[in-house]
């Protein structure tokens, strides 16, 4: 076990601050969690309840307070930030927007680009000045080179306001690093699927929304059918067959960073959690289609809808699901030396992405939509 540490951390009701929690927590870590209420629910319960999801049921090093990144120190009241103050060794930065929505621009940078900046503010505060904060592969934007984990903002164009506002606020944390303000280190997740070894997630962005909406297009057909079996479902995606995405599971990022973070010698460093053997979508969507039992699904260029208009379905799969297709269209390439080499001969190890692993995650997700319906 490494030394305890005293950690502040946000985002623990979210997906990557959950299990992060979890993880931190099983190796002798205090944490103490910023989470927001809701009319319903005190955070102290969010946080609780998010915890039993992912396997904790002890929680006597779990401290939660209420907070909101939105506000200058948190929102705390004096006598809980200088608490805080003088007692956190480091800070996880988790918490932020993931909405890829553009007219919610606005509140997409004040979260993560304004939010950033109150972390960092109470960061600089602290004696130790330490920030562990995470970032994503994807403030590459749209950069067709390897990108690699010494860039940050090399004029590249992003494809939503959130990569820009997490580019954004990385940049933050550089200058404030250079000037000697805080130490930080920068972990850069791509794309994060359950974990590798039960298929199980708890949070369903990305593939997982790709999954339920054609999920939910099949039950209402099926419905209608008079025999249950494969069901033929003519259906143009817009995206490329040969094109890649980076997935990486969580336990290998939450494993990654906490290992990482270990090191003192990580300190200041830049570090891509992607994986590094990215898997084309085809991969990806004839599996999917074979554990949904469908037929008639590709993926297909603009050109295929000029020829043949949209069906009403395709437009509302489209509509559904527009935030995600540029994703499709490919992505940068990332370069993970850096993280390799820091977590070289101790793992741990970043698992390609095979029919083995496809099945158990999209198995697993298929699960629990059918036991949910
Ligand atoms: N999921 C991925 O595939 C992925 C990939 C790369 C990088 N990342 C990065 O990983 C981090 C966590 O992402 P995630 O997937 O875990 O997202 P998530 O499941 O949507 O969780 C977001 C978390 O941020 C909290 N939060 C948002 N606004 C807040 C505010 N104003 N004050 C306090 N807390 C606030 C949320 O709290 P509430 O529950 O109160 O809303 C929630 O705990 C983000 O920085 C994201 O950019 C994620």
């Amino acid at each position: 076990m490494s030394l305890s540490k005293h950690i502040l951390l946000t985002g623990a009701t979210g997906f990557l601050g959950s299990h992060l929690t979890a993880r931190l927590l099983q190796s002798g870590h205090r944490v103490t969690a910023v989470a927001r209420g809701t009319k319903t629910a005190s955070p102290k319960d969010r946080v609780e309840e998010v915890m039993h999801d992912v396997g904790l049921t002890q929680f006597e090093n779990l401290t939660v307070v209420e907070g909101d990144i939105a506000l200058p120190d948190l929102g705390f009241p004096e006598p809980l930030r200088n608490r805080i103050v003088s007692s956190t060794d480091e800070v996880w930065h988790c918490a932020a927007s993931l909405s890829f929505q553009q007219e919610d621009r606005d509140e997409i940078f004040r979260m993560n680009v304004d939010g950033t900046r109150h972390v960092i503010d109470l960061v600089k505060q602290m004696p130790s000045r330490r920030l562990q904060h995470v970032s994503t592969a994807y403030i590459a934007g749209n950069r067709s080179d390897l990108a690699l984990e010494t860039d940050i903002d090399v004029g590249q164009n992003f494809k939503n306001a959130y990569e820009e506002s997490k580019c954004r606020a990385e940049l933050m944390i550089d200058a404030d690093q250079r000037r000697g303000e805080i130490i930080a280190s920068v972990y850069r997740p791509s794309i994060v699927i359950g974990d590798s070894r039960s298929g199980r997630a708890t949070h369903f962005h990305g593939v997982y929304a790709f999954i339920r909406a054609l999920w939910t297009a099949l039950e209402r057909l099926r419905r209608r059918m008079p025999e249950p079996g494969p069901v033929n479902l003519p259906l143009r995606v817009l995206g490329a067959d040969t094109q890649t995405l980076n997935f990486v599971p969580i336990d290998y990022v939450v494993d990654g960073m906490v290992e990482i973070a270990s090191r003192p010698e990580s300190a200041g460093g830049a570090y891509h959690l992607a994986n590094p053997t990215p898997t084309e979508n085809r991969l990806w969507l004839s599996h999917i289609c074979r554990l949904l039992a469908v037929e008639g699904i590709q993926l297909v260029g603009e050109n295929s809808f000029l020829k043949s208009p949209m069906t009403k379905l395709e437009a509302l799969f489209q509509k559904q699901m527009a935030f995600y297709y540029p994703y499709l269209q490919g992505e940068p390439r990332f370069d993970c030396r850096r993280t390799l080499d820091a977590l070289n001969n101790t793992g741990p190890y970043c698992p390609p992405v095979t029919v083995e692993l496809i099945d158990r995650m999209v198995g697993w997700y298929v699960d629990f939509l059918n036991a949910r319906a």
